[in-house]
């Protein structure tokens, strides 16, 4: 069985989908099989961010509507030995099947290594629900005092509920805001917040450009974004065993 992890937040447009692909991207590097699945469904961005958006036929919605298999709805990401992207519908729809959902990423979950899924943000009946399931909950937030205060009260939602993987990501991190006390600094975050922080990442251009262009920030070789991402992947991951083990 792989491992299926969640990446949301409590505010919008903090970083989700571009650490969501970063992330996937880190751990398709190293051989592993991974599944970057885009459960923004009506605000799908992954394929863009993968460059995929013109190669998407079916979607999830399809393939839990049964029109089409799964197969047939991955689209493979040439670039890495076994990465595949499962895009998100392009329209709103109500009453999707959380059940199906569900099913749907168990059986990705016992096809590939990793599960990386891209989520809304807010702590929405369909987070709540795959946060359960889930084997880390990858909670994206910015230094930001109001970026920090919903990232707690999501994390205390989510424990409420019964989910304790949360793990956040310091994403857009301006380090001259923090030395001249417009934000606080890491320590205090992680004294704000009750999960660790698993990683740091700056604010730079390249990822929007790279958005943009359709290819993911982490493949430029040499770059310390790369190497960020590779020691986020690694370590997360064995954060996640050891609180799991506890
Ligand atoms: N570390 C960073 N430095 C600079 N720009 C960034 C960084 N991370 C993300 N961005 C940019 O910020 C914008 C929002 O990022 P992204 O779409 O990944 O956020 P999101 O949380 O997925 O948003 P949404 O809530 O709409 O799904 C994008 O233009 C992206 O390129
Ligand atoms: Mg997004």
């Amino acid at each position: 069985m792989g491992r299926l992890y969640i990446v949301t937040s409590g505010k919008g447009g903090t970083g989700k989908t571009t650490v969501s692909v970063n992330l996937a991207a880190a751990l398709a590097d190293k051989g592993a099989g991974v599944a970057a699945v885009d459960m923004c469904i009506g605000f799908r961005n992954m394929d863009l961010f993968l460059g995929k958006e013109n190669d998407i036929v079916y979607d999830s919605s399809d393939v839990i509507r049964g029109v089409c298999s799964i197969d047939q709805a991955l689209v493979r990401d040439e670039r890495f030995s076994d990465l595949r992207l499962l895009a998100a519908a392009p329209e709103h729809e109500d009453g999707v099947s959380l059940s199906r959902i569900h099913a749907l990423l168990l059986t990705l979950k016992g096809r590939f290594d990793y599960v990386i899924v891209d989520m809304p943000s807010g702590a929405g009946k369909m987070t709540a629900d795959l946060a359960e399931t889930a084997d880390g909950v990858i909670l994206v937030s910015t230094a930001d005092l109001a970026s920090i205060r919903n990232t707690d009260a999501f994390d205390r939602r989510l424990k409420a509920l019964g989910s304790e993987k949360q793990i956040v990501l310091i994403n857009r991190l301006v380090p001259e805001f923090m030395n001249e006390r417009i934000v606080p600094r890491l320590r205090e975050i992680n004294a704000m917040l009750r999960p660790d922080i698993a990683g740091v990442i700056q604010e730079d251009r390249v990822f929007q450009v790279s958005a943009n262009l359709g290819v993911p920030a982490y493949m430029k070789k040499g770059t310390y974004i790369r190497k960020n991402f590779d020691a986020i992947a690694a370590s997360f991951c064995i954060d996640i065993e050891r609180k799991k083990n506890i």
